[in-house]
């Protein structure tokens, strides 16, 4: 069984490589960067974004915000790869980059947003953990 464990290794890295382009993007990237390095100098034991407290920034009930928007899915739809709906009814596109690749990829936009958003759903800005977080679980859907 010993040689195994670093044949799985080397499959997953290789499938990670392979699969990596479809959702690269330089300016994304810069991005996750930036949030990255404002998460740093915030708190010095940062130890990386998590997929999987991004998801659940996405999907959980929130409190602090505005009662009846608990939740970035009450817009945004129950998945990253289903279309939402604004309060008013407009349409909008699914969040997962795989979906949509224009995501997350003007930084004004994305300032704006999380700004707005995070105020609503929580009652404060989101901090630069939560987005990079966020950004991490829509890259990887
Ligand atoms: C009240 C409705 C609503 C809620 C709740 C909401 N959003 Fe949004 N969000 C929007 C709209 C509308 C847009 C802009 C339209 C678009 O990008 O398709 C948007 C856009 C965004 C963008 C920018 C996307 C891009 O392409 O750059 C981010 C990031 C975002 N939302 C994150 C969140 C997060 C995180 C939450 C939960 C904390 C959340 N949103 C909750 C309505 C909402």
């Amino acid at each position: 069984m010993k040689h195994i464990t670093p044949l799985i290794v080397a499959a997953a890295l290789i499938a990670g490589f392979i699969a990596a382009p479809a959702a690269a993007n330089p300016a994304r990237d810069a991005i996750v960067a930036g949030f990255k390095a404002e998460a740093q100098a915030a708190d010095s034991g940062f130890a990386g974004f998590s997929a999987d407290r991004g998801r659940a920034i996405f999907e959980n009930p929130h409190t602090g915000g505005e009662p009846e928007i608990p939740s970035c899915t009450t817009c945004h739809g129950k998945t990253p790869f289903g279309s939402g709906e604004t309060r008013t009814g407009k349409k909008i596109d699914p969040m997962a980059v795989s979906k949509n690749p224009e995501r997350y990829t003007d930084p004004e936009k994305v300032a704006k947003w999380f700004r707005r958003n995070c105020n609503t759903v929580l009652g404060r800005e989101c901090t630069p953990q939560e987005k990079g977080d966020y950004l991490t679980f829509m890259m990887s859907q």
